[in-house]
């Protein structure tokens, strides 16, 4: 395609290096779509005849049905899948295959296909995260009244419900699709037609292909247009997001499913078993979100850096954009997909929940709230107050409600019988009904907003 000017051709080592067919194949349906539209404008702008860009238009389609029948096929010497396809073309309707690339350059087509899959990847993405937030809602409907410990450090803190800990993810995808969302619109302009990367001097309609292709408008610099891979970082950035808030809830489930905690049994789908200890069920689908996680950054990390002062416009560097971006789209694909199994299907253990609840002091935050709103403490005192109490609770191996009324009141003589109704857990969580709180009643209130965002049948 680019002979003219050598007298010799690459070597095997020059081949390797630069062929991308390996992977940009899994561009040519965007490289079809994309040269549709550019032949039709083409015909349509009289810079090809309307029977040779009909003839064009057909040959296209019939390489397209020939990848989907037979895969594309992968020849080095013809370096990437612009250029493979265009050799199909020749050898199916001959010379005139060559006007195809009247105005355009592989830059710009690199550029169109390369965001055109990119969108795509967006758009199911978002979908798939729409089916995980369906789950998360679903399951923490069941679950607004049931009581677990809340963590701070790992330590046991305050009571909660299962359903608020669960809305917690929900809100984190909420936060995840928008951020899809702001890098579909930012990206959704047309680069085709920059060409190499001063523009053309044919009378090109570029708001015509950018019509046909769904973009929004077409770029407004052909330098930018062929020189930036922001759209395809803008993925990744979203998407080490969102795999690092599948990673926390995969860390929550393997930590939740082992036996001292056992507030949860994985659903067998997703676990395996261990070649020889018999009694085990391993969380591995969940510690592959968690481990998938870093490689998903890792690939952002890996764009970034390819990047990385580059000078303006391509360079041969860029063609390393797409390993990165395909791996991470088919990591986080699958993550998705199992943690929206694993939210759907797990079984929560409500009893086992409660209990671990009830250990660790998880009500002294009431006990000195109830000093402070019944006895008009100031709540750095009554915080010192409880904090004696808890002493001597841990010191007996008893709840804070089990102590006697009689010694409470020998920490403290304003503290009376009353106490003892806010030292439930039930009474703690009830007690947290401040906007976004973890009471039931404000539970349930996210749940249907949630429900109505997501157009569930609630
Ligand atoms: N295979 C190349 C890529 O993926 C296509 C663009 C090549 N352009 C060029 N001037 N060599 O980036």
């Amino acid at each position: 395609m680019w002979g003219g000017r050598f007298a010799a051709g690459p070597s095997a080592i020059m081949r390797e290096i630069n062929a991308s067919i390996p992977f940009d194949k899994a561009l040519w349906g965007q490289d079809i779509a994309a040269s549709k539209a550019h032949v039709a404008m083409l015909g349509a702008q009289g810079i090809v005849s309307a029977a040779d860009a009909a003839t064009i238009s057909a040959g296209l389609d019939q390489v397209a049905a020939e990848y989907a029948a037979t895969g594309v096929p992968e020849d080095w010497d013809l370096e990437d899948i612009h250029m493979t396809t265009e050799s199909r073309l020749a050898e199916l309707i001959g010379p005139v295959a060559g006007r195809l690339h009247t105005a355009r350059s592989r830059n710009d087509q690199v550029a169109t296909d390369f965001r055109l899959w990119v969108r795509d990847c967006l758009d199911q993405t978002d979908a798939g995260l729409h089916a995980f937030q369906v789950a998360l809602v679903t399951r923490a409907d069941e679950h607004t009244a049931s009581i677990m410990p809340g963590f701070t450090h790992l330590q046991t803190a305050q009571p909660v419900t299962l359903g608020h800990h669960l809305m917690a993810y929900y809100e984190m995808i909420r936060r995840d699709r928008s951020r899809l969302a702001a890098a579909r619109a930012r990206m959704n302009e047309c680069p085709l037609g920059a060409a190499a990367l001063a523009g053309t001097g044919f009378p090109i309609d570029r708001a015509a292909t950018a019509a046909a292709l769904g973009f929004d408008r077409p770029t407004a610099n052909s330098l930018d247009s062929v020189s930036d891979r922001d759209f395809a970082l803008d993925f990744l950035m979203a998407a080490a997001q969102i795999s690092l808030h599948l990673s926390r809830l995969a860390e929550e489930f393997i930590i939740w499913a082992s036996q001292p905690f056992g507030f949860v049994v994985l659903p067998d789908s997703l676990s395996t078993g261990s070649s020889i200890m018999p009694q085990k069920k391993n969380p591995d689908a969940a510690e592959l979100v968690r481990g998938h996680s870093g490689r998903i950054v890792g690939s952002l990390t890996s764009l970034m850096i390819t990047m990385k002062g580059l000078p303006l416009a391509y360079s041969k560097d860029m063609q390393d954009d797409k390993p990165p971006v395909f791996e991470a789209a088919s990591l986080l694909a699958l993550s998705i997909a199992a943690m929206t199994g694993m939210v759907a299907e797990a079984r929560f253990r409500d009893q086992r929940m409660r209990a671990a609840a009830e250990l660790g002091y998880a009500t002294a935050t009431d006990l000195a709230d109830w000093l402070v709103r019944q006895a008009d403490i100031p709540f750095r005192e009554a915080h010192h107050i409880t904090g004696t109490a808890v002493r001597l609770a841990e010191s007996r191996g008893i709840a804070l409600d089990q102590l006697p009324l009689g010694d409470l009141q020998a920490i403290d003589p304003r503290i009376d019988a009353r106490v003892y109704a806010a030292l439930s857990v039930e009474a703690s969580v009830a007690a947290r009904a401040s906007h976004g709180g973890t009471a039931t009643a404000q539970v349930a209130l996210r749940v249907a907003e949630a429900q109505a965002a997501l157009q569930m049948e609630s």
